[in-house]
This record gives C-alpha cells, sequence and structure tokens, in this order.
C-alpha cells in the first residue's frame, strides 16, 4: 500500500518509542532509539513552545535520523466546577501530607497548541503525531506542505475514520492495555466508561476494516513476538511506552522505573485520579483511596494534583505518584535503549520466521 512506504521510510525496524510528557522521552532517550534503528519521540505535553523547541535542537544535535513530536489536543472547557471544587475538598488532606498547596485547576487547557503549531510548522520535524483529539484538516494539510508526516492516536474505528477523513498520514491505534493516558477524542464517563476500550488486537483488526491508512500498534507491547502479532493483525509498526520508560536514557523518575516490576505494584488500572482523564497506571494508595471519587476533568486535575506528586516524588514516596504503566509492565526489561531495540528486532524477526515454520509445517501435514 503507497501509505504504509510513507512510513516505513522513518525507521529500519518497526519500532516506535512512545511519546511519554513527563520527562520520560527525553532527548537522550529519543535520539538513541532512532541511531538503533526505531523511532524516537519527543513529547510536547505539558511542556511550553520554547522547553519543546529547545528540546528539538537538542535531539538534533544528538541524531541526523527521523524522529517525532507529540502534541495535546487542547481541550474543551466543560468540566463541572462543583465536581472540580468537591474532588478539591477531597484532597485537603494529601496537600497538607505533602504540605504542598494544591495547583490552579484553571491554569489553562490547550497546551499552548497554537503556539507549538507554529514553532513546528516554522522549523518542521520528520514526524508530528496528536493524542486527546483529531486536528483540523488546515493544519493537517499545513503539515504536509511543510513534508511532516501526521499521525493521530486513536481508541475506536470512527475516530479512526475521522482521522482518516481530516488527512491523518497514520494512526497511532491504542488498545486498552496501554500505559498513561488513552488518547480517546472525548472525556465522557458516559462515552467512554471505564474499562469500556478495546484490547489492542481487536482494535486493530476493526480499524483495518474501517480505514486504509497505515496503523501504528500500541498497548501493552512489550517483546518482539507481540511486535509480529501486531504486524499480523494489520499494523506496520508497534509503539511502545512502558518498554522504553525503564530505559538508563529514559528520563522518568526512578521511583517510577522501580516499581514498574517491584511486586508491591501488582497490577494496573485506568483512573481519573491523577488528571482527570482515564489513564493507566500502577494501583497505589493515591489512586485506591481518590480514584473512585474523581470527576471527568481534564486538565483541571492535572493541573491540582501537579505539586503533589512532585512532592510526593521529592519525598520518595511512590504512593502518591501517578506511576503510569501499561498491562505489561512485569515484562519490562531494563537494558540500554539501543540494546532493547535490537532485542526487539531479533525477537521480532525469530516470531516471524516460527510463524512461516508453523505455516509450512501446517501445508505439509
Ligand atoms: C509514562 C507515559 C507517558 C505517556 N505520555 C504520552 C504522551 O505524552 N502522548 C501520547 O500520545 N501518549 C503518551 N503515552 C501513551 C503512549 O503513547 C502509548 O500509547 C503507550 O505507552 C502504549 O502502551 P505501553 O505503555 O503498554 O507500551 C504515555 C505512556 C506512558 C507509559
Amino acid at each position: 500500500m503507497a501509505m504504509s512506504s510513507a512510513l516505513t521510510d522513518l525507521y529500519r525496524y518497526p519500532i516506535v518509542q512512545a511519546p511519554m510528557a513527563g520527562g520520560a522521552s527525553c532527548p537522550q532517550l529519543a535520539a538513541t532509539v532512532s541511531e538503533a534503528g526505531g523511532l524516537g519521540f519527543l513529547a510536547a505535553g505539558y511542556k511550553t513552545p520554547e522547553a519543546m523547541y529547545e528540546e528539538i535542537k537538542q535531539l538534533r544535535g544528538l541524531t541526523g535520523r527521523h524522529f517525532g513530536v507529540n502534541l495535546f489536543m487542547p481541550q474543551p472547557a466543560n468540566a463541572d466546577a462543583a465536581a472540580v471544587g468537591a474532588y478539591r475538598a477531597r484532597l485537603t488532606g494529601e496537600a497538607a501530607w505533602y504540605e504542598t498547596p494544591l495547583g490552579d485547576p484553571d491554569a489553562g487547557s490547550d497546551d499552548a497548541y497554537d503556539a507549538k503549531l507554529a514553532v513546528l510548522l516554522d522549523n518542521p520535524v520528520p514526524v508530528v503525531s496528536f493524542t486527546f483529539g483529531c486536528p483540523t484538516r488546515a493544519v493537517l494539510d499545513a503539515f504536509a506542505k511543510a513534508g511532516t508526516r501526521t499521525i493521530v492516536t486513536v481508541t475506536s474505528p470512527v475516530e479512526a475514520q475521522t482521522a482518516q477523513w481530516a488527512g491523518a498520514d497514520a494512526v497511532c491505534v491504542q488498545g486498552v492495555e496501554a500505559g498513561g493516558h488513552q488518547g480517546t477524542y472525548s472525556n465522557d464517563p458516559a462515552v467512554d466508561g471505564m474499562g469500556a476500550g478495546l484490547g489492542l488486537l481487536s482494535l486493530i483488526t476493526l480499524v483495518r476494516e474501517y480505514v486504509q491508512v497505515p496503523i501504528i500498534a500500541a498497548g501493552g507491547i512489550m517483546r518482539g513476538s507481540q511486535i509480529a502479532a501486531a504486524l499480523a493483525a494489520g499494523a506496520v509498526a508497534a509503539q511502545m511506552g512502558t518498554a522504553f520508560l525503564v530505559c538508563p536514557e529514559s528520563g522518568a523518575n526512578a521511583l517510577h522505573k522501580q516499581a514498574m516490576t517491584d511486586p508491591l505494584f501488582g497490577r494496573t488500572e485506568l483512573t481519573r485520579a491523577f488528571s482527570g482523564r482515564p489513564a493507566r497506571g500502577l494501583v497505589n494508595r493515591f489512586m485506591r483511596e481518590h480514584g473512585p471519587h474523581a470527576p471527568a476533568a481534564y486538565p483541571q486535575l492535572h493541573h491540582m494534583t501537579s505539586g503533589l506528586r512532585k512532592a510526593a516524588a521529592k519525598a520518595g514516596d511512590p504512593q502518591g505518584m501517578a506511576l503510569w504503566a501499561g498491562q505489561g509492565h512485569r515484562l519490562a526489561r531494563e537494558l540500554p535503549a539501543a540494546r532493547l531495540v535490537e532485542m526487539l528486532a531479533v525477537e521480532l524477526d525469530a516470531a516471524r520466521a516460527e510463524l512461516g515454520l508453523q505455516v509450512q509445517r501446517g501445508a505439509v501435514s
């Protein structure tokens, strides 16, 4: 398919290192992955346009290879003020415990989208991806003119169709297994009820029926055999966050990295506790106590809890941090990023060869 080849020139191996806002996907990690033959990504979410541009310059200083930059779509200002107020009242004990004031929930909901677009159109990068919604056709066209490939994160066939109609070059299909935020276009409990998301293999297969643009698969992928499964289902590449988060080059907090394979944190759940939008993380005290009471109010809750999370990290207390992780977190390998890319590529080859052999055996028996 012509569109697929429009992506395969971006990497040697079909391995995309997920953008991870909050510090994990720093220039060092992205550059190492791109140098190793994958596609590295920077996360512009929560950063100022200036800080985003600085990271791009740093990355360009580290590698001449392709890379991507990820943007958060602006969010509608439709949060229920009374529900936000009630959640704020709930968190006063946390503020006292961590000796940190709660943040201003109204500190902005557009993540400086327009200013970031302007920087990226003035200084084009190879790839720009979007989450939490779909850009307008005009924005996607402007990137196409600038020579930048665009990817929109989707969690349903309808979202994928919207992205294709708007002119995206590819969709990143995100299964419910994925670590971090679900990239749903809306944040409505009635539409995107917690746990209503589809598992990755079902979702790839469904989306494949609806759209022709290339699919990048994300969610719970930790081994080359899973990349092979995603490719067999119709994806052109796999995007992995949790697997790269534990690499030494990742800028994630050391406590976050350790928690991934700590038996104390046995499982993950989707929660609105930290940000007001469903996101998957290791179940800890904060999530258990507050998750069931958190309203759908993003990014209001993100702003409100930001100081608490930083204070918890500073105090060395993972029970108060947002420990974003995908369902495969126990399979995380603390390897240098280049070694991880190599290992995934070898595992992918082995899985493909094994599948081929099985097909042959089936054919002769
Ligand atoms: C710590 C963390 C932060 C993330 N931040 C972003 C982000 O800024 N933008 C984005 O599009 N996706 C983000 N994601 C989601 C990833 O793009 C991807 O969908 C997810 O990592 C795939 O699931 P996995 O973690 O099981 O590999 C984040 C994931 C994690 C684990």
